[in-house]
């Protein structure tokens, strides 16, 4: 699949995740996407905690939401964190956490990529999910994904469905050109 393949298939799907086993090349393949995104400075201040088996994943998710106890039923769990110490403050504002976030959607990316779910999740108690997984102090949770291989057969139908709803503003709604609210085309 190309980039823009993946990027126009991904989607979140906490609902259609599988215990399948994930080989751990590919477990791999996605970090290392993830590892490859642009940072400031080159920081890289992204770290990866990857929660497999089921009592590791069950004592995980009773740090989540009731709305995300999905996440029980993935093979994986990633667990994105990064560090304030390794930010580029520019004009007051933190760039840290748009680091990670460029790390996570090459991971999701990637994921996709290789035929396998994600759903990004920050819905859970940050301090108990550093208690669990003995985080250092120093790191934020930035956010959590299930990876997985999907629950066939009802994932096919159930990922059309979710790309067809897709709901995102246009690009009139969100784009300028030349200056602010100046509509228009390239
Ligand atoms: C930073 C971030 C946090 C999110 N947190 C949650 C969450 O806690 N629970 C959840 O069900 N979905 C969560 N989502 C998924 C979004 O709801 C989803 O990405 C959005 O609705 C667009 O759908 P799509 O990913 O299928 O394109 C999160 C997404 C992002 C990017």
């Amino acid at each position: 699949m190309e980039t823009l393949n993946a990027i126009s298939n991904r989607c979140s799907l906490k609902t259609h995740l599988s215990k399948k086993a994930i080989e751990a090349e590919k477990i791999a393949q996605v970090l290392d996407a993830a590892r490859l995104a642009p940072s400031a400075r080159n920081l890289q201040p992204w770290r990866f905690v990857v929660v497999q088996g089921d009592e590791a994943i069950s004592e995980l998710a009773s740090a989540f939401t009731e709305t995300n106890q999905e996440v029980r039923n993935a093979a994986v769990v990633i667990v994105v964190c990064a560090r304030e110490e390794d930010d580029v403050t520019s004009d007051g504002k933190p760039y840290y956490l748009f680091d990670a976030g460029l790390a996570v959607e090459n991971l999701l990316l990637a994921a996709t990529d290789l035929g396998l779910v994600t759903h990004p999740i920050l819905m859970f108690r940050e301090s108990e999910v550093k208690k669990i997984l003995e985080i250092p102090d120093e790191y934020r949770v930035v956010i959590t994904t299930p990876l997985a291989y999907p629950d066939e057969p009802s994932y096919e139908a159930a990922a059309k469905a979710r790309l067809r709803e897709r709901t995102r503003k246009s690009l009139e709604e969100i784009t300028f050109y030349g200056r602010w609210a100046k509509q228009g085309s390239i």
